[in-house]
């Protein structure tokens, strides 16, 4: 049995990352000789499975390609103490001539800090965060390394603690300390982060939007992939299947790995296998991406939506608002916010799309499914 390289589940470094060199050349530029000390705050946003998790592992790759220390956390509660009772001490210990309890007591720690510490006693964590910080980065400083911090799914991080976070950053800034932070998460609550007091250094943080890669990126990407998994691919049904994918990172893994598990034959991967893999694949993206997207949105926000369902390309913003029956002024509103939440984007002048390929099916499927469920209610 050949094998199969494409990864259809979040947070896997594909077999071949496409569309993203120019971010990757500029997080390599930033370890090698810090040209620019603006790519030491950076900010990825973007819709889910548009590839945030694997370019922050990307941006670490880069640090770590040039000797930099790197910690890699999530924002689960609790940050700043994993920080400082885990990943600082480990490092320091192995990094660092002075043992860590020295530089701990040095700052004065005491006690466990639970989640019902108050200020004054989770106060030493930041004191503790920042000598440690400080030791660590003085103790790599003459071999011109320094330390990473990545932080994925920032906006479900407590904002207390991002924020004494970002002060420490702030003051290794100041300090021109050799110290990196990149944070990554969802484009809808990242602009409510960002509009948040706690979260000044992250308004100054290099902000990259990530969305879809081109048509010939996700062709080479397939192509690329089935290869090295040992088969071949008919050029038509290559053809289908990056049409199918749109240009959105997760489908790329998507479409490939069920097209190679539809082929059941030798030869090159058929239309037939192809078109089984997208069925599947679209499946799939309806359970993991679409509900999941939709499911915060507002009833009217939905309404706007589903007046964009109808077409199968771009939609034009007047005809939405005809659709929805309300002035050009007030659908204006609403197609802001969407633009803003990341759920749709402008697709030339008056005319925006969704962002995620297939989110117009599948409202009309579950307009539909709504509806029937409606009058089977009525029925009963
Ligand atoms: N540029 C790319 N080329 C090929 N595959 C990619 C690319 N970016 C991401 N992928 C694939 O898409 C999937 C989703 O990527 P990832 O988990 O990084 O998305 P995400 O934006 O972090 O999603 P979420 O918001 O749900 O955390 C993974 O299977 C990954 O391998
Ligand atoms: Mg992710």
């Amino acid at each position: 049995m050949s094998r199969n390289l494409f990864k259809p589940s979040f947070g896997t470094y594909p077999h071949l990352l496409v569309g993203r060199d120019q971010l990757i050349d500029e997080f390599e530029d930033t370890f090698d000789g810090i040209l620019d000390p603006a790519g030491l705050t950076i900010l990825l946003s973007g819709q889910r499975g548009m590839g945030k998790t694997v370019l922050l592992d990307s941006y670490r790759r880069a640090a770590e390609a040039a000797g930099w220390l790197v910690i890699t956390e999530s924002s689960s509660n609790g940050l700043l103490e994993r920080l400082t009772r885990d990943h600082l001490p480990r490092l320091l210990q192995k990094h660092s001539d002075k043992s860590p309890t020295q530089i701990e007591s040095a700052s004065g720690t005491i006690g466990p800090l639970g989640g019902g510490a108050s200020w004054t006693e989770r106060y030493p964590a930041e004191s503790t965060l920042r000598s440690q910080i400080t030791e660590l980065t003085d103790a790599l400083r003459p071999s011109g390394r320094g330390l990473v911090i990545t932080i994925d799914e920032v906006q479900a991080a407590d904002i207390e603690e991002l924020r004494k976070l970002g002060e420490i950053i702030q003051y290794g800034r100041r300090e021109e300390r050799l110290l990196a932070f990149a944070a990554a998460g969802l484009s809808t609550p990242i602009e409510e982060l960002l509009d948040h007091p706690g979260a000044t250094f992250l308004r100054r943080a290099e902000h990259h939007p990530i969305g879809r890669v081109s048509r010939a990126n996700v062709r080479a990407s397939l192509a690329g992939t089935i290869a090295d998994s040992g088969r071949e691919i008919d050029i038509q049904a290559l053809d289908v299947a990056a049409d199918a994918v749109d240009g959105y990172p997760f489908m790329i893994q998507l479409v490939g790995y069920h097209s190679l598990k539809a082929h059941k034959t030798a030869g090159p991967v058929t239309i037939e296998a192809v078109t089984a893999g997208i069925t599947a694949a679209r499946r799939r993206l309806g359970r993991h991406v679409h509900t999941p997207a939709l499911r915060p949105l507002s009833s009217v926000d939905r309404t706007y939506l589903l007046a964009m369902a109808p077409d199968d390309g771009p939609s034009r913003t007047g005809k939405i608002a005809e659709r929805m029956g309300v002035t050009a002024q007030y659908a204006g509103e609403y197609r802001r916010r969407l633009i803003r939440d990341g759920i749709i984007e402008a697709a030339g002048h008056g005319q925006v799309r969704f962002t995620i390929p297939y989110t117009a099916d599948h409202l009309r499927e579950h307009a539909a499914h709504n509806a029937l469920e409606g009058l089977a209610e009525e029925d009963s």
